[in-house]
């Protein structure tokens, strides 16, 4: 086990940090504090050979520019809210619109781009680091002081913890996520198209043009959604001219259950995510358009990674039917996702 700190730059006034984890089987882990970052994750594939599987930048100013949200917390709503507003007590609160008319990713300055305290923590079989963000009230529009906490935890058995934990002081919404853009070839894959992909989900929910749920639930039998059984990602792809970019309604509900699995069949790498979420966003990079340059001045290519986030389903605060985001005061907003590395 090793967590080594150093600042690497000033935002505001305030160190920016790289963590530097190892769980003392070679699995390797780098967090920043700005936006509580998971910056790389370096992995054996069968053979033992050690690759970066994130989409990134090497330096902390490149995260300031052009970054879709690579390895960020989102929040305070992970996804996306519909007219960028909700009722809640009877008050309508206005969100910021920052993608058309709708709020994306917590809106203009969401938990992303904001600079976290961190805190290494560590026992005998994990290293890691907490986080903490207090979002004033009406931070891009939401009511409430929300007092936010996520630890990363990487342990002796290759897993990746990811615990969240949220209080507030007036009736909000909350839904947190991670955004990791993960590629399991490392660099031998321009694109993620054969990687076998296997979600635990047999419902989604259909959305509009915007990506905003219409409200409905259907089933992924018969559509190119259905990924109950493993296969690779772009089979049915040409199907879906826009690419994958769907919330999944995961089968198992509540406690911590396998939701999906991906397979890189060339290097053997296996990642198992695990969350106590309802939902997944699965979003296969079709916006990636070559324009950034990640890690090592590579350009980041349409499909070039894939996110699997872990949350409530979008525009749930306009939506009754769905499992609600209200957080009151006096209660704790509780999410773990777990993400288990192997190879085959
Ligand atoms: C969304 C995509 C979006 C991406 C980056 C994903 O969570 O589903 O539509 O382009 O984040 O913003």
């Amino acid at each position: 086990m090793k967590l080594e700190e150093r600042t690497v730059a000033e935002y505001h006034g305030r160190p920016v940090k790289f963590f530097d984890l190892e769980n003392g089987r070679r699995l390797r882990a780098r967090l920043m504090n700005y936006g509580a970052t998971l910056i790389s994750l370096h992995i054996p594939d069968r053979t033992g050979r050690l690759e970066d599987i994130t989409l990134g930048f090497d330096n902390f100013e490149d995260y300031l520019g052009n970054n879709p949200y690579f390895g960020a917390t989102v929040g305070r709503y992970a996804n996306r809210i519909g007219g960028a507003r909700f009722v809640l007590g009877g008050q309508e609160y206005v969100l910021a619109r920052n993608e058309g008319p709708n709020h994306l990713h917590g809106g203009l300055k969401g938990f992303d781009k904001v600079m976290w305290e961190a805190v290494p923590v560590s026992d005998s079989r994990s290293v890691g680091v907490r986080f903490n963000y207090l979002s004033p009230d009406g931070d891009e529009g939401y009511p409430g002081n929300l007092d936010c906490q996520v630890t990363y935890l990487l342990n002796e058995n290759d897993e990746l913890h990811l615990a969240y934990l949220a209080t507030t002081d007036r009736p909000t919404h909350v839904n947190l996520s991670h955004h990791s853009y993960f590629n399991l070839a490392g660099s031998r894959k321009e694109n993620i198209l054969e990687h076998e992909l296997q979600i635990m989900a047999s419902r989604f929910t259909p959305a509009d043009e915007r990506l905003i749920p219409t409200g409905e639930i259907k089933e992924v039998a018969g559509t190119p959604l259905d990924f109950l059984k493993p296969r690779p990602i772009g089979q049915r792809l040409k199907e879906l001219p826009a690419g994958y970019d769907h919330n999944f309604i995961l089968d198992s509900r509540g406690e911590l259950a396998l939701a999906a699995r991906v397979v890189e069949p060339e290097s053997g790498r296996v990642m198992e995510l695990y969350t106590t979420e309802p939902g997944l966003q699965f979003y296969s990079g079709n916006f990636l358009d070559g324009t950034i340059r990640g890690k090592g001045g590579r350009p980041c290519g349409r499909h070039s990674a894939f996110c699997l986030e872990p949350q409530h389903f979008p525009d749930s605060p306009n939506k009754p039917q769905f499992p609600s985001t209200v957080l009151k005061p006096g209660e704790i907003y509780k999410s773990l996702t777990v993400i288990k590395f192997l190879t085959v």
